[in-house]
C-alpha cells in the first residue's frame, strides 16, 4: 500500500541522497573552538544571502528566537508580536522563562499595520507603570496566518514605525525563503531592514536540523554567548552545516513547486462541502481550511483522511496541510480524493 502523503508540516522531510552525500563528505572540526570550516562556510553563506554582516548556526528556530529575545531585551521588557506568533504560542513559554519578557499581541491574523503597532507600544513612562516595549518580532511567512507573506511596503512601514519608537526588531523568518521565492524578491528585502533575522533549514529547505540567526557582527557576538548558555554550542556540526549548504544551493528555487501544489490543494478543497478556504489567500506552502458547523471536527476529519493523507488539526475548527520536498502531485490528488470521500463531492470544477 502506498504510504499516505504527510502534509502535517514541512519539518517531516527526509534528507535526500545528495544531501546525505554532502554530509558524509563534509570537513569538520570542533565548532565550540571555532574550528569547523563547514559551519563557518554556512554562516558566511547565510549572511551573504540575507545581506547582513554575520550569522550563527543554531540547532532550531525556537533557539534562534529565544536567543534573539535574550540578546535584545532585559527581564521585564515588553515584546510586540502578531496574533498567533510562534514565539508567543509554541515555544514552551521560553520568552517568559528565559528572557523574562512579556508579550503584547498586535492586530489580527498575524500581519498588522503601522498604526496598530504604534497603538500597542508601551512606555517610556516616567512613573514606571508601563513595562517598556523593547522589541518587535515579525514572522515571515506567518505560520498560523496560513503562510502569508509580509508585503514589502507594509513591512517597511511597520519597521519605520517601530524605529520611530526606538524598538529593536527581530524577524522570525523560519520560512523566509518561501516568501522570497513566492514574490521573486531577494530575502534581503525583509532581512536587511531589521536588527536580527532567523531562518530554518529544517522546514521547506529539507534539512534534518538547524537554523541561522543573522544580524550585525556585534549582534552575533552577543548571541553567541547566549547560544552557549542555552546549550546550543555544537561540536563537529559541519556534518549538519553541510546539509544546510546543500539546501541553500539546491532547495530554494524548488519551493515554487510546493507553492503550486499548495494552491492546487486549496482549490480542490474549496470545492468540497463543509470546508471554508480562500485559495487566493494561499501564498506559499501552508493551507489552512476551516471545517464548517455540521462537518466533522478537525480531529475526526484528519483521522478519516489518515490512510491517504496526514493533516494536522489546527485549532477548534481548522486543519492545516503543508506541502514540502516529500509531497508529490500524486499525494495532493490522493488527499483531495480522500477529502471528497469524507465530505462528499461538492460544488464541481
Ligand atoms: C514561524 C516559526 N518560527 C519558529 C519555529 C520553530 O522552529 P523549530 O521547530 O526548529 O524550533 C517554527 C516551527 O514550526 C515556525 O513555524
Amino acid at each position: 500500500m502506498t504510504a499516505p502523503g504527510d502534509f502535517r508540516s514541512d519539518t517531516v522531510t527526509r534528507p535526500t541522497a545528495g544531501m546525505l552525500r554532502a554530509m558524509t563528505e563534509a570537513s569538520v572540526g570542533d565548532d565550540v573552538f571555532g574550528d569547523d570550516p563547514t559551519v563557518a562556510a554556512l554562516q558566511a553563506r547565510a549572511a551573504a544571502l540575507l545581506g547582513v554582516e554575520a550569522a550563527l548556526f543554531v540547532p532550531s528556530g525556537t533557539m534562534a528566537n529565544q536567543i534573539a529575545m535574550l540578546t535584545h531585551c532585559r527581564p521585564g521588557d515588553d515584546v510586540l508580536v502578531g496574533e498567533g506568533s510562534h514565539s508567543y504560542l509554541y515555544e514552551g513559554g521560553g520568552g517568559a522563562a528565559l528572557a523574562g519578557v512579556q508579550f503584547t499581541l498586535v492586530g489580527t491574523g498575524g500581519l498588522f499595520d503601522a498604526a496598530e503597532l504604534l497603538a500597542a507600544v508601551k512606555g517610556p513612562d516616567a512613573s514606571g507603570h508601563a513595562p517598556p516595549t523593547r522589541l518587535l518580532m515579525l514572522e515571515n511567512t506567518h505560520n498560523r496566518g496560513g503562510g502569508r507573506i509580509w508585503a514589502p511596503d507594509r513591512f517597511a512601514a511597520v519597521v519605520a514605525a517601530a524605529r520611530s519608537r526606538e524598538l529593536a526588531i527581530h524577524l522570525d523568518g523560519a520560512r523566509l525563503f518561501n516568501a522570497a521565492v513566492a514574490t521573486g524578491l531577494p530575502p534581503s528585502t525583509w532581512a536587511a531592514r531589521v536588527d536580527s533575522v532567523s531562518f530554518c533549514l529544517s522546514k521547506g529547505l529539507g534539512c534534518p536540523v538547524g537554523s541561522l540567526l543573522c544580524g550585525s557582527e556585534a549582534f552575533v557576538r552577543r548571541a553567541h554567548r547566549y547560544r552557549k548558555m542555552l546549550g546550543g554550542g555544537m561540536r563537529q556540526s559541519g556534518l549538519l552545516a553541510a546539509a544546510g549548504l546543500y539546501a541553500l544551493e539546491h532547495h530554494i528555487e524548488r519551493l515554487a513547486e510546493d507553492h503550486r501544489r499548495a494552491r492546487r490543494l486549496a482549490e480542490g478543497l474549496a470545492r468540497l462541502p463543509g470546508l471554508r478556504i480562500d485559495p487566493a489567500g494561499v501564498e506559499t506552502n501552508i493551507v489552512i481550511a476551516e471545517l464548517e458547523p455540521g462537518a466533522p471536527t478537525p480531529a475526526a476529519f484528519c483521522a478519516a483522511l489518515a490512510t491517504a493523507a496526514r493533516a494536522l488539526p489546527f485549532g477548534p475548527r481548522a486543519v492545516r496541510f503543508v506541502t514540502h520536498l516529500d509531497v508529490t502531485d500524486a499525494d495532493v490528488e490522493r488527499a483531495l480524493s480522500a477529502a471528497a470521500s469524507v465530505l462528499g463531492e461538492g460544488r464541481g470544477p
